[in-house]
Formats: structure tokens, C-alpha cells, sequence
């Protein structure tokens, strides 16, 4: 296949959660404008269909899907209306999550709860109602967003919970890569580092002095541009990767190196 067509994902039909903004939202462009359908799924209805408007400009089909991922019974009347009007899903990509920083020692009950329920089981939830349609067309390519934080203790922020919630994304994606290879599902996950987007300014915002702290500790000195992560997305989707199913994709500027 030449090179191009690889990483074509013409006609292919896309849900991107947590693609109302963010990574998320730059994911689903890097599909859209490699050919694909995308569904945005987001809390956040209005971000949703408006990114959906700007992707249906570059000539493909997009609408916004009001979705918590927590909720089982929302993600299944989406993919019900996604499968109503294209018959497949050819690609998902989990991006909706959250952080909070929390010392262990001090951290409520609920809070613990909330990271994971939305984090961990969120992207389970999601996996699961999709990858049961993937089965039936024995075809699919599943790309969850964790975090270096799935693999590394950050520092000096405390977000126990964010941690584990993204380790356990990494080890569920081994786990569904093993279950679905006989139905040629591929699961992946992309691991970015430090990343410019609104869930790092927000937190940031508390302790500014964070940043400078965290810049050290990245090789490239520098955080992660939001759109660096379209071409990572669009491999991982795509035949480009065709031989690749339950690895980690580590985009942090080295952080992980040291
Ligand atoms: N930004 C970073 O530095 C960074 C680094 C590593 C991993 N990540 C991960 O990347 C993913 C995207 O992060 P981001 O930086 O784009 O964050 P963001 O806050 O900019 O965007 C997150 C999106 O998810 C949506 N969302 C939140 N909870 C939801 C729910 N329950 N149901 C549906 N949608 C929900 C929000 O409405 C928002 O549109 C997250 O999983 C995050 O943990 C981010």
C-alpha cells in the first residue's frame, strides 16, 4: 500500500469523547482531515457541536453528541444513533477525562471516586458498548489517551487518584488488545507528557509556580502543543499502524527519559 493511503482514513467513521475541546478536539480534526466521520462526544454539548460544524467545512460528516461517560446508558443511545446512520465504527478514541490535586492523606472519599469513575471506568464504558459493534464487523482500531502519569509518580503535584486512574488505562488497554486480536480490534493508547491545554491552565492557575518547576524536567524544555498529538492519533487509527495493538505511544518531550 503506498504511504498515503495508509494513513488514509477515508470513509471511516470516528468517535472522538472528550472531543469538545483540547486533545481531544485535535484528534478528531487529524481524523477528520485524514477522510474519517467524527462524532464528538462531550459533556459539554455546545463545544461539541461546534467543533463538529468546523469539521463538516473540510467536506466529511460530523455531528456533536451530548455524552458523560460515566453513564452507560448515554454512550449506548449514541452509538445506537452512530450505527443507525453509518452501520460501523471503525475508530474511537477515549480523550474525555479529568484532573485534581489532592493530597492522599487528605483526599475525600468522593473525589477518589470521580477521577476514576470518569478517567478508568469512563474509558471502560465506552470500550466496551463500541468494541462489542467492532466485533460484529470484526474490525476496529481503539485509541485511549492515559497519561506519562499512568507510568511515572509527577512531581510536586498530588493527584494519587489521576495516577492510578491512568495506569489502570494503560493495563486495560493490554488487556482488551489480548481479548479482541482474534476480531482484528487494535487497542493502543497515546501517553502525552505536560500538554498546553485548558485542564493544565486551569490547574495551574492554584500553583503558577508549577510550570517553571516542570520545565526542568522535560528534555525538550518546553510543554506539548495541543495539535502535536493529531499525528500520533491518525497513526494509531490508521493502516499505518496495522501491526501494532496494546502498546503504549509516549509523547512527553522525554520526560520519562530521566
Ligand atoms: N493536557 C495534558 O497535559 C494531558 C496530559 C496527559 C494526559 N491528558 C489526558 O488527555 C485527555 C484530554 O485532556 P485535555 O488536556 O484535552 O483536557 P480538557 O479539559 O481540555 O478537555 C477534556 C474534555 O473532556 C470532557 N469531559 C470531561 N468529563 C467528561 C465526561 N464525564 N464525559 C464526557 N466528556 C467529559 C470535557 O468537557 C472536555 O471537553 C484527558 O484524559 C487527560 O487526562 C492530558
Amino acid at each position: 500500500m503506498h504511504t498515503q493511503q495508509l494513513f488514509s482514513l477515508k470513509n471511516e467513521v470516528a468517535i472522538v469523547t472528550g472531543g469538545g475541546q483540547g486533545l481531544g478536539e485535535q484528534m478528531a480534526t487529524g481524523l477528520a482531515e485524514a477522510g474519517a466521520h467524527v462524532i464528538i462526544a462531550d459533556m459539554n454539548l455546545a463545544n461539541a457541536e461546534k467543533v463538529a460544524s468546523n469539521l463538516r467545512s473540510l467536506g466529511i460528516e460530523s455531528f456533536g453528541f451530548q455524552v458523560d461517560v460515566t453513564k452507560k446508558e448515554m454512550i449506548d443511545i449514541m452509538v445506537r444513533a452512530v450505527i443507525d446512520r453509518f452501520g460501523k465504527i471503525d475508530v474511537l478514541v477515549t480523550s474525555a477525562g479529568i484532573g485534581q490535586w489532592v493530597p492522599a492523606e487528605d483526599m475525600p472519599e468522593d473525589d477518589w471516586k470521580r477521577v476514576i469513575d470518569v478517567n478508568l471506568n469512563g474509558t471502560f464504558l465506552c470500550c466496551q458498548v463500541v468494541g462489542r459493534e467492532m466485533i460484529k464487523k470484526e474490525k476496529g482500531s481503539i485509541i485511549t489517551i492515559s497519561s506519562m502519569s499512568g507510568m511515572v509518580a509527577n512531581t510536586p503535584q498530588t493527584q494519587s487518584h489521576y495516577n492510578a486512574s491512568k495506569g489502570g488505562v494503560i493495563m486495560l488497554v493490554k488487556s482488551l488488545a489480548s481479548e479482541w486480536a482474534p476480531y482484528h480490534i487494535r487497542v493502543n493508547t497515546i501517553a502525552p507528557g505536560y500538554m498546553e491545554t485548558q485542564l493544565v491552565t486551569d490547574l495551574l492557575k492554584r500553583l503558577p509556580e508549577y510550570a517553571e518547576a516542570w520545565s526542568k524536567l522535560v528534555p525538550f524544555k518546553r510543554f506539548g502543543q495541543p495539535e502535536e498529538i493529531k499525528g500520533p492519533c491518525v497513526f494509531l487509527a490508521s493502516n499505518a499502524s496495522s501491526y501494532i495493538t496494546g502498546s503504549v505511544l509516549v509523547m512527553d518531550g522525554g520526560y520519562t527519559i530521566w
